[in-house]
């Protein structure tokens, strides 16, 4: 019980549930000494967190250059200008496309900071008729709590099999107008590709069809690029939106160092592209926080340009895709049809198990039978539901172990 006055908080707050992947961590935690005692300690195939190592030599600069002069004092909130071009010169290293360090390019604590505060910048609290985002559904959970918080509606564009993973935009707008909705409150439309949770990518023409109708509604296009560089398929290799024709008028993108170098906990990513935006999105940030560590951003700086920090990526990826083989060939084993898994990310989507009625059951048994934690689909979005991630972050060893037990505990897909 609180010791204050009911509306301390706004009701958008108020109404904030614990983050899915917290909650998950929570209730095993519960369950942890129960589970060990039966032989059934704990795996989390939950969080999208890999559990390698980072780049040796990234830590070893980060250490050194700790004890460089004038490191510890506040950065900028923009990011040092050593980092912004080692920004530029990734994204045209990598993409192929300019940005200016100056104006384009702007540091972040981590992307799900900087799309969480850009949406707080979007959206004007109101109590009704509320500005309103489109967000892919299913997709990364953190979206709806970023639009709920922030006082906003989201919007859910369905994403499914029958779609190709890739809904007509005109299509979804049509059907927005015809829910009632008013398109003065429409602010942005966010694309994940590839995409957390579904691991799949879509073609250029799918993308360039979203600069178009953002441009055409004269909305901001979210581009959340945090798995750029996790593929195994050459043919899946991620692209940055402003390859496209006209991106750079309506579009930012966002990027990470989490994924592909392993350090989720170091907190360091970019935005970059439509400097209008860019620019009033720094704004906002310099009331918020004073920069990122200057030894973060100079370590990391030097690794996204370096060999190292490419052959890094590139073992990683191999790794991925041998973990992928061990669940692929596991689970088809126990009944669930993988002929068509995309190769980007390190998720799987699957469905449950028919005899099973909703995605939370399934998990729940899952979790308490064989102490394997992976997330209900619904925590995605309602188009989640009937569906599990997996992420095949952990060792092979105890992906293996994953298989043996579903087999010995009868989680079969029939
Ligand atoms: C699609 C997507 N965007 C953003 C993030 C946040 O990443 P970061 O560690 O850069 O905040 C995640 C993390 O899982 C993600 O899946």
């Amino acid at each position: 019980m609180s010791n204050f006055k009911e509306n301390l908080f706004n009701k958008d707050v108020m109404s904030l549930d614990t983050y899915i992947m917290f909650k998950l961590k929570e209730q095993t935690a519960k369950l942890e000494p129960e589970l060990t005692a039966r032989n059934r300690a704990p795996i989390s195939l939950s969080m999208g967190a890999p559990t390698a190592n980072p780049p040796k030599v990234l830590v070893e600069r980060l250490k050194e250059i700790l004890d460089e002069d004038g490191i510890h004092t506040y950065s900028t909130p923009k990011g040092e200008s050593y980092f912004r071009k080692a920004v530029a010169l990734r994204m045209k290293n990598r993409f192929g496309v300019d940005m200016d360090p100056d104006k384009e390019i702007f540091s972040l604590v981590g992307s799900k900071e900087g799309i969480s505060n850009l949406i707080r910048f979007l959206i004007t609290q109101k109590d009704t008729d509320k500005d309103i985002i489109m967000v892919p559904d299913p997709c990364y959970a953190s979206y709806f709590q970023f639009i709920q918080c922030a006082g906003g509606l989201a919007y859910h564009v369905p994403l499914t099999k029958e779609n190709n993973y890739m809904p007509d935009l005109d299509k979804v707008y049509e059907k927005f107008i015809q829910d009632g909705y008013n398109p003065d409150n429409l602010k942005a439309l966010i694309i994940n590709y590839p995409n957390n949770p579904l691991g799949v990518s879509a073609t250029r023409e799918y993308v360039q069809s979203a600069v178009d109708f953002c441009k055409k509604h004269k909305i901001l296009l979210i581009s959340d690029l945090a798995y750029s560089d996790l593929y195994f398929s050459d043919d899946e290799k991620p692209f940055s939106v402003f390859e496209l024709k006209d991106a750079k008028d309506i579009a930012v993108e966002f990027h990470s160092f989490s994924k592909p170098y392993a350090v989720t906990g170091w907190r360091l990513g970019w935005v970059c592209g439509n400097e209008f935006v860019v620019q009033r999105f720094g704004k906002g940030k310099s009331t918020i926080d004073n920069g990122i560590f200057k030894a973060l951003q100079k370590a990391c700086a030097e690794i996204l340009n370096s060999k190292e920090g490419d052959d890094y990526i590139e073992e990683g990826n191999l790794g991925y895709k041998r973990k992928q083989q061990i669940m692929v060939k596991g689970l088809s084993e126990l009944g669930w049809d993988m002929s068509n898994v995309p190769h980007t990310t390190f998720y799987l989507w699957l469905p449950i198990p028919k005899k099973y009625k909703s995605s939370f059951e399934f998990c729940e048994d899952l979790l308490k039978k064989s102490g394997i934690v992976v997330v209900p689909g619904n925590a995605f979005g309602h188009c989640g539901e009937g569906f599990f991630r997996l992420s095949y972050v952990c060792s092979d060893e105890k992906l293996y172990e994953v298989i043996e037990r579903m087999k010995q505990d009868g989680f079969t897909y029939n």
